[in-house]
């Protein structure tokens, strides 16, 4: 507290990112990164980058990778937008998209940074409860509405919807914005992208830190038609020209190209993805079913807190949220296999 806070700062419950300890020996399974590297060809392009040319400014646009995006994706460079991370995309779409005169719809279990946006901006929001099986019924967001967001798969849950379902809630509300974040899409959910080109009310915002293994490079983008990616276009440019650098554009253009170390590293943790699966449940977990590169899982007879805890205490690390209905479930993102291991073995001393 300062009396020289601005009244909105006094006000903002900001999000508390998952830990970064930098503890040997560490099994990390908090943050849902990708426990493979990056493409080697994205290290190359970034280390082929790092040289005199740093003097100068990247391009504003980051045209090379819009078009690499578009060129992948099937659409029009021009409906491609590029910002410092998903969530600095989603940022721009809260304030360019998302604040209007009805409220903003979201699950009540989803990203908790939605809240937070909503807290910066001003934004009213009504979250609407996900069933009692845990999943995202698009029915129920039927009423009126500013605008709605959702991801898919969901977060923490890793519960993915159909394109049927998506397709359902875009057409239901045709004058409304819907943003579909698949920041996870990529083990295993359908991407939204082909709707786009019917759909000018939908905006896809995907991200390069899960399936292509670049959290700290941060770079996230969207996909809409023309007119949406204006308006993220106007508020970026009215806030900071060049969010991505010269090291991420290069990198992350060699990462989308390089499909095969893509393919290869999103098919592992799919592989672990089941495996661990199958051990958590031999152990007596319950374990919602997953799209993403996490599970979602709870035990009948042992609190969520006390589980992550002794985790900790074995220096295994694993996300928990102190949140009613999710505070027995542990979010554990998928490691390698060995990685899974440490985890289950640890859970063996806990459960038994
Ligand atoms: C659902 C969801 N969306 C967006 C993000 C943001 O990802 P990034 O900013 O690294 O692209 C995350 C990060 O965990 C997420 O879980």
């Amino acid at each position: 507290m300062s009396r020289f806070w601005s009244p909105l700062v006094h006000r903002l419950t900001p999000y508390v990112a998952g830990e970064q300890p930098v503890v040997q020996d560490l099994v990390k399974l908090n943050t849902n990164e990708n426990p493979y590297g990056p493409s080697p060809r994205a290290i190359a392009a970034i280390r082929a980058e790092a040289g005199d040319g740093l003097r100068l400014y990247p391009d504003p646009h980051a045209t090379i990778l819009r078009q690499a995006i578009a060129v992948g994706l099937g659409v029009q460079a021009d409906q491609v937008f590029v910002g410092n991370g998903s969530d600095e995309v989603l940022a721009h779409a809260f304030q360019g998209l998302l604040n209007h005169d009805g409220p903003l719809l979201f699950p009540d279990i989803t990203y908790s940074f939605y809240p937070v946006y909503c807290g910066l901006y001003g934004i009213a929001y009504r979250e609407i409860p996900i069933d009692a099986a845990m999943q995202v019924d698009v029915d129920d967001y039927a009423g009126p509405c500013g605008a709605i967001i959702l991801p898919n798969p969901n977060a923490p849950t890793g519960s993915a919807l159909p394109l049927s379902a998506i397709r359902r809630l875009v057409e239901a509300h045709p004058d409304q914005v819907v943003v579909v974040d698949e920041a996870y899409v990529d083990f295993g959910g359908e991407s939204a992208v082909p709707l786009v080109a019917d759909h000018p009310n939908l905006l896809v915002i995907q991200t390069f830190s899960k399936s292509r293994s670049l959290a700290g490079l941060r770079v996230g983008f969207a996909i809409g038609q023309r007119h949406l990616i204006e308006a993220l276009e106007r508020v970026k440019d009215s806030f900071n020209s060049y969010p991505l650098d010269r090291l991420a554009i290069v990198g992350a253009v060699a990462s989308y190209e390089d499909t095969g170390w893509f393919e290869e590293t999103r098919g592992r943790v799919m592989a672990s993805r089941q495996r661990l699966f199958e051990a958590l449940n031999e152990l007596g977990f319950e374990i919602l079913p997953s799209a993403a590169n996490f599970v979602f899982a709870r035990h009948p007879a042992h609190r969520g807190a006390d589980l992550a805890k002794g985790l900790r205490a074995q220096s295994v690390i694993v996300r928990h949220f102190a949140k009613p209905r999710i505070e027995d479930f542990l979010r554990i993102s998928i490691g390698t296999d060995a990685q899974c291991d440490r985890l289950i073995a640890a859970l063996k001393t806990l459960v038994a």
